[in-house]
């Protein structure tokens, strides 16, 4: 059984997810952690930013390493991007390359860039159409590549859009649904792959624990949906109105050209390759959107 894990993106959403999850299995489970931030307090705290260029991992050997640490593509600025998402994934992978026998590296799906109405499969290649994107590409090449020369296991996973009572969905979507200044740019008419938190996080785990690695795997659930009725759903479960649009060049002034170009390319993605080693949770945002809310509610977040 794996035992000792390194996971970066450690105090995110889906990494602090993640942690918890890996450490209720029992697993030794390492944060990478940037100062002054805090980790789960049953992992073993390992201070760092991905461009220090001596970080202190101790003697740990590594069963699995899970790089979730990244600018989101809110970050405008290219050169930061570069530098953290390519350079401090080279310096990372330099510091770590001979302390684990694997690594999972987590990306999104605009890799796939413009795919049209075709359902998209790992088949595909990709065609990135975002600075953001490329510069995960050129980082997810150079691991895999290194991770080949010297025999480690690598594998790459693509997110759908993933939600969950953080992140996006909790700081864009929820907060302005109920203080009524969300907006959909082009109307919400295109289709994304949504996944629900727990299944991002356990359909990581299970590719290693089924030991399926040197492989990529597009993680969504079965139900590609147009953004527009995914954020009607939210609406209506929370109990607000439905929002409004916002012209794209509008939208483009506050969120970055980038992100807006991820946020309305349409893509229907198929999940048969990762459902053949993960039991989803939940099959739709149907499903999974009343179990975040009522979490939420619990925590009485949703004022
Ligand atoms: N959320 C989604 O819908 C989605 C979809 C597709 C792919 N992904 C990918 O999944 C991964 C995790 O996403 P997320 O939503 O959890 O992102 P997040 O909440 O923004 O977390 C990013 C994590 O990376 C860390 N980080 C950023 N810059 C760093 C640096 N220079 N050195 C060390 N750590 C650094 C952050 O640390 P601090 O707490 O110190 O800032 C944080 O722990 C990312 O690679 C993202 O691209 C996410």
């Amino acid at each position: 059984m794996t035992e000792s894990i390194l996971v970066t993106g450690a105090t995110g959403f889906i990494g602090s997810n993640l942690v918890n999850c890996l450490v209720k299995k029992r697993y030794q489970v390492s944060s990478l952690v940037r100062k002054g931030k805090s980790g789960h307090s049953k992992s073993k705290i390992i201070t760092g930013d991905l461009t220090d260029k001596k970080i202190d991992f101790g003697n740990e050997q590594y069963d699995c390493v899970f790089h979730l640490a990244s600018h989101t593509p809110l970050e405008k600025n290219k050169t930061i991007l570069h530098k953290v998402n390519l350079e401090g994934t080279k310096n990372l992978f330099d510091q770590i390359k001979n302390n684990t026998k694997s690594i999972l590296y987590v990306s999104g799906l605009g890799v796939y860039g413009e795919t049209g109405e075709r359902v998209v499969d790992e088949s595909f290649s990709y065609n990135p159409n975002t600075e953001f994107v490329k510069t995960r590409i050129m980082a997810q090449k150079y691991l895999e590549k290194n991770c080949k020369e010297i025999g480690v296991d690598f594998s790459v996973v693509h997110f759908g859009d993933v939600y969950g009572s953080g992140g996006w969905f909790y700081e864009f979507l929820i907060k302005r649904l109920l203080k009524h200044t969300f907006r959909l740019p082009k109307k919400g008419d295109y289709y994304k792959g949504f996944v629900h938190v727990d299944d991002a996080v356990g359909s990581m785990i299970s590719i290693m624990e089924k030991n399926k690695m040197n492989d990529t795997y597009n993680v969504v659930d079965s139900m590609p949906t147009k953004f527009r009725d995914f954020v009607n759903y939210t609406a209506d479960a929370i109990g607000v109105k439905h929002p409004g649009n916002v012209p794209v060049f509008l939208a483009k002034t506050v969120l970055g050209g980038d992100l807006i170009k991820l946020l309305t390319t349409s893509m229907k993605v198929s999940n048969e390759k990762i459902s053949k080693i993960y039991n989803f949770k939940f099959h739709s945002y149907k499903d999974g959107i009343p179990n975040v809310i009522s979490e939420l509610r619990n925590q009485n977040r949703l004022q």
